[in-house]
C-alpha cells in the first residue's frame, strides 16, 4: 500500500467500526421494544407492578452484567416478588449475543 492510501484506509475502518456500533445499538432497541418493553416499559420504568425501575439509582442495574446475563437468560424471581422475569424474555430463540444486545442497551439507554 502506497503511503498516500494509508489515510483513506483508516478513514473506512474508523467509519465501518462506527457503523457497526450503532447496528449494535439498533438491535439492542429493537430486541427491547419487541420483546422487554411490554413488562419493562419504553421508558424502563417497569409497566406492570412487580417490575423493577431500570433508572432507579442503585437499582437491579447495578448488579454485576454477568448476573444479569444469567437471570435474563434463565429468568429469575426474587424472593417474596410478586412476578417472575420469564427466561429471555419469553422468546426462546434469542441468542446469547442478542441478551448481551438489549442488556448493553437497557444499560446504556437507563443505567444512568
Ligand atoms: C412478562 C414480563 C417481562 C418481560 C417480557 C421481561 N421482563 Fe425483565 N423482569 C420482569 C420482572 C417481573 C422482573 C423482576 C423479577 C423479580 O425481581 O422477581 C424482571 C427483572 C429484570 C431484570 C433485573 C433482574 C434482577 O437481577 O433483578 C432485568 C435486567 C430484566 N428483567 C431484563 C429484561 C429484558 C432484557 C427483557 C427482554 C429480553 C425482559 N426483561 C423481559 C418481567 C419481564
Amino acid at each position: 500500500m502506497s503511503k498516500s492510501m494509508l489515510p483513506i484506509f483508516l478513514g473506512l475502518a474508523l467509519a465501518s467500526a462506527v457503523a457497526s456500533c450503532a447496528i449494535a445499538g439498533n438491535a439492542g432497541q429493537a430486541i427491547y421494544e419487541t420483546h422487554c418493553s411490554v413488562c419493562h416499559g419504553v421508558d424502563g420504568k417497569g409497566a406492570l407492578p412487580g417490575v423493577p425501575n431500570f433508572t432507579q439509582k442503585k437499582g437491579v442495574l447495578s448488579l454485576p452484567v454477568a448476573l444479569l446475563m444469567k437471570r435474563i437468560e434463565h429468568g429469575y424471581q426474587g424472593p417474596g416478588s410478586p412476578m417472575a422475569m420469564p427466561p429471555k424474555g419469553g422468546d426462546a430463540s434469542l441468542t446469547n449475543q442478542q441478551i448481551k444486545q438489549v442488556l448493553d442497551y437497557v444499560r446504556s439507554e437507563f443505567g444512568g
